[in-house]
């Protein structure tokens, strides 16, 4: 039996596949499409905020949307751009020409003006609304690139007579306030309408699950009592992404022991060794030097020694990082906005921060340790952002 998968299909739980059904989200799909309506005869779509706490499905439903969207119309062109890859005015705007040229533009030396003028271009020549959405949008925001974003879309045609445009922005982060963050000058012209997505109850997040497992597991591998299982840790931390792992990894337990089904013994294995997929996919998103960082400071977190304050932190890990203190707190911030700890002020002490992880440190090294290195594609954005 050792050459017997319980797996039909192991991608259903790789952390980018799109199910193949949406469950419970009706309500934010149609919010979305109504939204989006005014694009496919020609007009501006509205601009939306989703906001929701990781692993609600905003990704997943805007992607059902925008793939529907697609079969529809020739008219509406939606473009998904994740900013934890694209975090600058120009790697978003090479996004959107990609989609529309069918290519990406060319690598060095074009300024962002010349981007904006051909994709405002290619618009013209296709008769063509765009409906940009910005995943993770708070990654831009911290980059301070996200006024001046919605800016050059939102008002691309004042340049460029009967060009429209429309923004969907999804957060995660639910203390950002997008709608207050934005200046006047945007604000004057983004106008959104909050879409929130709430977390699932309990039977919603069993059913999700349970599409999983028809989807990817054999016939009677994944009992009931163990889906049941698993559906209460997963309410618990939220997440569908934990569940989703919970039963890959309790399912491989059971495959290793040649057996047929999954006992509660695989599921309690299986939540020991998984580290949350959330923390997981946010880690995997980070720049190689900014994961170096974490990595460094979660591991004196895990040692106990060290004071955890900013300027105690930098003084331990400035020699063997070799960077200065403004880009060291620099990535504090950042990883502040992405949730991996927060930085209340110290005042007793001037004005210092204290880091507290919002995780497990043991988790967070666990997480820097399994990463790999980042693709090319994503290094030379990186280094083209001359905007
Ligand atoms: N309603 C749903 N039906 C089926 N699968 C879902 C649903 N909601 C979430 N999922 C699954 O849960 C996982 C997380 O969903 P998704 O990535 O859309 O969440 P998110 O809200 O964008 O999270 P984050 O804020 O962390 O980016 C994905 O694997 C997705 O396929
Ligand atoms: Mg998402």
């Amino acid at each position: 039996m050792y050459d017997q998968t319980l797996f039909r299909d192991p991608e259903v739980f790789e952390f980018d596949y799109v199910p193949e059904h949406l469950h419970h989200r009706d309500a934010e799909v149609r919010e979305l499409a109504y939204l989006a309506r005014p694009g496919m005869r020609g007009g501006s779509p509205r601009n939306a905020v989703i906001r929701g706490l990781p692993g609600t499905g905003k990704t997943t439903t805007v992607l059902k949307l925008f793939a529907e969207i697609e079969e529809t119309t020739k008219r509406l062109v939606p473009v998904y751009v994740n900013c934890q890859h694209n975090r600058t005015k120009f790697s978003v705007f090479a996004r959107i020409f990609e989609k529309l040229a069918g290519h990406m533009p060319p690598s060095s030396g074009t300024p962002l003006s010349d981007l904006m003028r051909k994709t405002a271009g290619l618009m013209e020549k296709r008769g063509c609304v765009l409906l940009v959405c910005l995943d993770d949008a708070n990654y831009l925001h911290y980059e301070d690139d996200l006024n001046d974003l919605l800016y050059n879309l939102l008002r691309l045609h004042e340049t460029y007579a009967g060009i429209r445009t429309g923004v969907y922005a999804i957060v995660s982060d639910m203390s950002l306030d997008l709608c207050n963050e934005v200046d006047t000058r945007v604000f004057s012209v983004f106008h959104p309408t909050e879409v929130t997505f709430l977390p699932y109850s309990k039977e919603g997040t069993r059913e999700i699950l349970a599409g999983r497992v028809r989807q990817g597991l054999f016939p009677n591998v994944m009992p009931g009592t163990a889906l049941d299982f698993i559906t209460d840790l997963t309410y618990q931390e939220g997440d569908i992404r934990a569940g989703i792992e919970i039963i890959r990894l309790a399912t491989e337990n059971a495959e290793r022991d040649a057996r047929r089904t999954v006992t509660r013994r695989d599921v309690m294995a299986a939540t020991r060794h998984a580290v949350s997929p959330t923390l997981q996919s946010k880690v995997a998103h980070l720049k190689g030097g900014e994961r170096e960082l974490l990595h460094h400071i979660a591991d004196l977190k895990a040692t106990g020694e060290q004071e955890m304050t900013s300027g105690a932190v930098f003084g331990a890990v400035c020699e063997d990082i070799g960077i200065g203190y403004t880009t060291f707190y620099g990535r504090l911030r950042r990883f502040e906005a992405g949730g991996f700890l927060d930085l209340p002020l110290r005042t007793r002490k001037g004005r210092t921060r204290e880091i507290i992880f919002r995780y497990d440190p043991g988790k967070v090294v666990e997480a820097c340790r399994q990463v790999p290195e980042h693709s090319q594609k994503d290094k030379m954005f990186e280094q083209q952002d001359i905007s």
